[in-house]
């Protein structure tokens, strides 16, 4: 993937005071362009025809993605902050509202691949309408404005970057339903990886996990905190597709004493027997990948694996899956191989709030906070992660049956 923006969201949240008002108006006016324009490029591939499709009610149509991320923008900073700015169309609100209840009553999310209108086309009028607006607001933005709204600007660039991985999670859903495989990139190739079984012991004591204060983060990594880490050694590397193949055919997926109870009954009811997109074909495994279905490389980082099938695989292996604090305190020390940019990895912990954390007044305080119950935590970044965006303490989170991220897994181990 290309990884676009970089340089601009790597930045501090502001400016620091030395830098000029024009630099400041210069750099946020940078940043919006980059991310949006990112957005335009995933999507670019794509057809009006596959920008439709809702594959299942937890993925969204491309063309939904497009019209959301602008409504973030249109809801949170032109209608607040930019006088005299006239909606696109104001019926949009309830199509692309996601799950903001103080934003107004909002379409039901498993029904949005039956919205054929707007069309892609108008999506696009509506994305350059807003486009021009915010750019406008920034430009024209003296020092007091842009104090208030460089927050919701970063914040709106932030929420984009998701959806431009989910972007591409959703759409190798749907491609996954068709039966002729189609590729979304010819030319896209996994990243390199170091593949291995080497186990680093982490230093046992107290330790400080969460943001650090150094740039923008989500609130949901806040306080940082302390906390105790025990005798434990983490996974230098991913686990494999190799070790998968052991797993399965050792009855990995037959043998109920490995599972959770809930991710037993997942695993019956979907009749789960490989990771999602694996299939078998004349005694061969091949996988469905953003270039179209290609055999499993069993050396690369195992891919689309549930909560349920990585607590599984640990078990078997005698391990088990590292908790976040385990994660992140490995991660800043520097001993993890492909942290970043492979798959986002399992931990075994709950998504829960850091001790002391308090979501935001008002609407973007529905951002996070509010899906603290029932979903795990995974740590590092995908390759459809963009550039920029994951941090080290960067919590992830999904439910446990989830499998169409690009998830993955590294063990740990307390003897
Ligand atoms: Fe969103």
């Amino acid at each position: 993937m290309a990884r676009v923006a970089a340089s601009l969201l790597d930045r501090r949240a502001g400016p620091p005071a030395a830098v000029s008002q024009h630099d400041s108006v210069q750099h946020w006016v940078e940043a919006y362009r980059a991310v949006r324009a990112e957005t335009e490029r995933r999507a670019a591939p794509l057809s009006a025809e596959d920008q439709i499709v809702q594959s299942m009610p937890d993925a969204s149509p491309t063309k939904w993605h497009r019209a959301h991320t602008t409504w973030f923008f249109e809801q949170f900073l032109l209608k607040p902050h930019a006088p005299g700015y006239r909606e696109f169309d104001e019926r949009f609100a309830f199509l692309f509202n996601s799950y903001y209840v103080a934003a107004g009553p909002r379409h039901a999310r498993p029904e949005r691949g039956l919205v054929t209108r707007p069309n892609a086309a108008e999506v696009t009028a509506y994305r350059s309408h807003v486009d021009r607006a915010v750019e406008q607001l920034i430009a024209n933005a003296d020092a007091a404005t842009i104090e208030t709204i460089a927050p919701i600007v970063e914040i709106g660039l932030h929420h984009e970057q998701q959806h431009q991985e989910l972007l591409l999670t959703d759409i190798l859903h749907a491609f996954a339903q068709n039966p002729t495989d189609p590729a979304y990139d010819q030319a896209w190739r996994p990243p390199q990886t170091q593949s291995g079984t080497v186990f680093v012991d982490l230093p046992v004591g107290i330790h400080a996990i969460g943001h650090d204060g150094d740039g923008f983060c989500f609130d949901n990594e806040q306080p940082r905190h302390q906390t105790f880490l025990r005798e434990v050694s983490i996974g230098r590397q991913l686990v494999s597709n190799g070790q998968w193949l052991q797993f399965m055919a050792e009855g990995g997926y037959s043998t109920p004493s490995l599972w959770l109870s809930d991710g037993w009954a997942k695993a019956e009811a979907e009749q789960w027997s490989a990771p999602g997109y694996w299939r078998e074909i004349d005694g061969a495994w091949l996988t469905l990948t953003l270039a179209g279905l290609k055999p499993i490389d069993p050396a690369a980082p195992v891919c689309h694996v549930s909560y349920y099938e990585a607590d599984a695989f640990a078990r078997w292996a005698g391990k088990h899956l590292p908790t976040e604090a385990e994660w992140e305190v490995a991660a800043r020390a520097g001993v993890l191989a492909n942290a970043y940019g492979v798959v986002w990895q399992w931990t075994r912990s709950a998504y829960l709030p850091y001790p002391g954390y308090r979501a935001a007044e008002g609407a973007l305080g529905e951002y996070n906070g509010k899906f603290m119950v029932n979903q795990m935590v995974l740590r590092g970044s995908s390759l459809a992660t963009p550039a920029g965006h994951a941090r080290v303490s960067y919590r992830n989170f999904f439910y446990p049956h989830a499998r169409w991220q690009f998830s993955g897994l590294r063990l740990a181990d307390y003897d």
